[in-house]
């Protein structure tokens, strides 16, 4: 789950007397200690009388749960009866290459249309995805207007309803239990062709403004990630001088020092403690030609159900590899590197655009050799995963050293090194296309704050333009709220487009009507809830054959559930797409499939063919990835 960092809020003044203290940090001293414990961590719950403390995040748990509250991981021994195995966190590992053309490319039975989001037999997926990367590239000059609205176009209207007038929102039916007026929601017969946008919804192009980007940092267990993070809203200003000493002395203290960057980002006891990130924190700083939104993505594989919910919202992304001998190879270890799962997992969310920091070359020396040698492994598996290698840059790095992250190097051991400075490469990179023009779609990602009738929930906006005064519409509670205001990076906004990452301040819904997995939609087109769906699937490497009655853990946007298979339609050639075989009897590794699941409870989805961030899929079983998919159909809609 993503949370924000609220760095240089909360400075504490006593820092004041300690400023001019020196900091110096022992690194050798530290990495004794900074090891990632979890690792080693006993798979022995330490239990009290009311609560039991989770092995991996040592997080109090109370006695009723199955699963830890905080990183998911089932508690063990097993208490309950009733566990679901979508509590399930645990190791997992990917071992093919290119999940998410792989996906794509045997989905000749998904067909649309690609001007009016209507399905059509006739036009196959890899079309619809050249055609984005053509958008891609216009949309890349189109800029947001941000907060420089024209208050006569844009002046929110209490209540109103954006894109078509009309409203088949029926708001008759009363709620008992709330006493609240509930939205009797049918999805609107009418397609989302007809749908107008209104004029405030279309970003003009406004010299000076900055588009948002959001940039995941991913890649293996203690790469740097945190530290890069840290280092570059320092460096942008973002961190102040003052808070960064606060930092430096407070790890310090805690026999960390060499995490002083990183704690920018892990925020939590917990994280500080064991030197790794468990959450996926939502920093924002400014770059010469972006608002950038860092996901800092934990990189310990007991976190991935985090880094799938954070990450999903990526449009690039920066795959952090620490050079260091021995360390490199371990993150693209096809057993458990992190490197290659996260770079695949970023591969399949639909990132076709990727940095990769060779970090720590401080340590090798600033060798070229070195670099060169990461330079050609990884490049080998990363076109594999279906980067082209046009849209790969490649920049060695030290993080710790401050060397080529915004500026040249200033170390001459790196001058054999021609390219972009890291800030230069994420500057390069492209927007992808926004989808201004359709209706508002926001998966919820964290719900921040609830108080009887205010909710705050994060998330970035995939479709559609938000503003304060409109109507929206929960899914799946189905209850209509108005958007008091908008923040972004903490500061108020008074409009938000697809692409945004914001905080929605709502009132007039309780606060438990609106959760992680939630949908914000506009109140006339609102997301499908269902529960069993026909998906186009890869299966990843597994040990055990997925056939009928399998159980599964349903990975889709923020939200997951228990699901088992239901069906196994039919067996389709990768390169083609065409049915080789239908019912099978069992589905192996690297096999693509056609698959019906049926789900333990509703969830908010879209066929992939009219939202592709609402139709990936990711299925996960024994704390595991074990396939990746698309939702080609929805069978059972909830109402
Ligand atoms: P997880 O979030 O747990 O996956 O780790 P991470 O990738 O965020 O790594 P983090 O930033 O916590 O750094 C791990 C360790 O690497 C810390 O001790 C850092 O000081 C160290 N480190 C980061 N960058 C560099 C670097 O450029 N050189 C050296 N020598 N050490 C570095
Ligand atoms: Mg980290």
């Amino acid at each position: 789950m993503p949370r924000k960092v609220n760095y240089g809020i909360d400075y504490d003044d006593d820092y004041e007397d300690d400023y001019n203290d020196d900091y110096d940090y022992d690194y050798d001293e530290e990495v004794e200690e900074n090891g990632i414990t979890a690792k080693t961590m006993p798979a022995k719950e330490v239990r009290t009388a009311k609560v039991w403390r989770c092995p991996i995040c040592t997080y109090d748990n109370e006695d009723s749960m199955s699963a830890c509250d905080i990183c998911g991981i089932l508690r063990n021994p097993l208490v309950k009866s009733n566990i679901q195995i979508n509590d399930v966190a645990a190791p997992f590992k990917f071992n093919v290459p290119s999940p998410d053309d792989l996906v794509s490319s045997g989905l000749q039975s998904l067909k649309m249309k690609s001007k009016d989001n209507q399905r059509d037999t006739n036009i196959p997926v890899e079309l619809e995805l050249s055609a984005k990367d053509q958008e891609s590239t216009s949309a890349s000059v189109t800029r947001q207007r941000g907060n420089g609205v024209n208050e006569k176009d844009y002046a929110p209207t209490s209540g109103s309803i954006q894109g078509v007038p009309h409203s088949n929102v029926n708001t008759e039916a009363m709620s008992s239990k709330t006493g609240k007026v509930e939205q009797s929601i049918e999805r609107k017969t009418a397609s989302i062709s007809d749908f107008t946008p209104e004029t405030w919804m279309i970003p003009e192009t406004v010299d000076g403004e900055l588009s948002q980007l959001n940039l995941a940092i991913v890649g293996h267990v203690d790469s740097g990630k945190s530290t890069l993070s840290g280092r570059l809203l320092h460096l942008s200003g973002r961190i102040s001088q003052k808070l960064m000493h606060k930092y430096e002395k407070e790890a310090k203290q805690q026999g960390k020092g060499s995490f002083a960057y990183a704690w920018a980002l892990d925020e939590s006891a917990e994280e500080r403690e064991r030197g790794i990130t468990m959450t996926v924190g939502v920093a924002f700083f400014t770059s010469k030609k972006y608002h950038i939104v860092l996901l800092d993505s934990p990189g310990h594989r007991d976190f991935v159900p985090n880094m799938i919910s954070g990450a999903t919202q990526a449009d690039a992304a920066i795959l952090v590899v620490d050079a260091s001998m021995g360390s490199f190879e371990a993150g693209i270890d096809a057993t458990g590197g992190q490197t290659r799962e996260h770079a695949q997992l970023i591969r399949s969310f639909g990132v076709d655009q990727i940095i990769v920091l060779v970090n720590k070359m401080d340590v090798v020396g600033y060798s070229k050799e070195r670099f060169d040698f990461v330079k050609q492994k990884l490049g080998t598996f990363l076109r594999t995963c279906g980067f082209k290698e046009s849209s790969i840059s490649w920049v060695p790095a030290s993080v710790m050293e401050n060397q080529n992250l915004v500026a040249n190097s200033s170390d001459a051991r790196l001058s054999w090194y021609r390219g972009p400075f890291l800030m230069d490469a994420i500057d390069s990179l492209q927007l992808p296309a926004r989808d201004y023009s359709k209706p508002l779609q926001i998966p919820i990602c964290d719900v921040k704050s609830q108080s009887q009738s205010q909710v705050s929930a994060c998330g970035k906006l995939e479709t559609g333009a938000i503003r304060p005064g409109l109507k929206v519409l929960v899914m799946p509670s189905k209850e209509i709220a108005t958007v008091r205001s908008l923040e972004r990076d903490s500061q108020p906004c008074s409009i938000a487009r697809a692409g945004d990452n914001v905080t929605v301040n709502l009132q007039g819904i309780e606060g438990n009507r609106v959760t992680a997995g939630s949908v914000i939609c506009h109140p006339d087109y609102p997301v499908q809830v269902a529960s069993q769906l026909e998906m186009k699937i890869l299966v990843l490497e597994i040990s055990t054959p997925i056939v009928i009655g399998s159980q599964l853990e349903f990975h889709i946007h923020h939200a997951k559930e228990a699901a088992k298979i239901v069906k196994i339609l039919s067996l389709l050639d990768p390169k083609t797409g065409k049915v080789t075989k239908k019912s099978p009897r069992c589905l192996l590794s690297k096999q693509n499939a056609m698959v019906e699941v049926a789900l333990q409870g509703p969830v908010c989805v879209e066929e992939y063919s009219s939202c592709r961030a609402l139709g990936r899929v990711f299925l996960r079983a024994s704390g595991r990835t074990i396939g990746l998919g698309v939702v080609t159909q929805i069978i059972k809609r909830e109402n």
